[in-house]
């Protein structure tokens, strides 16, 4: 099964970035083709691509399979970006982190209104980033077909805070 598969891989790290924290380390990951191709497969598997026009990604570690993802579906992606690194007019949200605060951008071209958007992100905490995100991308009128992540902290529920903008949420690691 590929959660087993992804909690034998996962790295915990305590107390980074800071005390308390047991930090979610996705690179050993990143060093599996062959996990890689089974994480792809099983967000194929999990998802309707019929429903999904556009993939948005979350900077930084949202884009990793973020642009895999989309290029599985053939989808086009696109990027939510941290303050001040997109180049061209954008919208911003600010929001609260497990751990400080932050604001993330998107272009105001990305998408044309009505378009049904699927957010991924690596791994889904408080909920706060993935929540700025449905924000922005309603702020341009698209709707957010669904959310895919590979690990959920479930004991965080930050689940509850999404259903608000889609039922739809797939995570591949509990
Ligand atoms: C982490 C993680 C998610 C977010 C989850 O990103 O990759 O994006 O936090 O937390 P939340 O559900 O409580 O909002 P981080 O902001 O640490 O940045 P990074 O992806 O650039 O490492
Ligand atoms: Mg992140």
């Amino acid at each position: 099964m590929i959660d087993q598969r992804l909690k034998s891989v996962i790295r915990d790290v305590p107390d980074f970035p800071e005390p308390g924290i047991i930090f979610k380390d996705i690179t050993p990951i990143l060093k599996d083709p062959g996990l890689c191709e089974a994480i792809l497969d099983a967000f194929e598997a999990r998802l309707q691509a019929d429903a999904i026009d556009v993939i948005a990604g979350i900077e930084s570690r949202g884009f990793l399979f973020g642009l895999m993802l989309a290029q599985r579906l053939g989808k086009p992606f696109v990027p939510v970006r941290k303050q001040g690194k997109l180049p061209y007019h954008t919208v911003a949200q600010s929001y609260a982190l497990e751990y400080g605060k932050a604001t993330i951008e998107i272009h105001e071209d990305a998408f044309i209104a009505g378009t049904r958007i699927l957010v991924h992100d690596d791994l889904l905490a408080t909920g706060g980033t993935v929540t700025a995100t449905s924000q922005l991308i309603q702020k341009l009128g698209g709707n957010i077909a669904g959310f895919a992540f590979i690990i959920s902290l479930d004991f965080l529920k930050g689940s509850e805070r999404l259903t608000d903008y889609s039922p739809n949420i797939v995570s591949l690691v509990g």
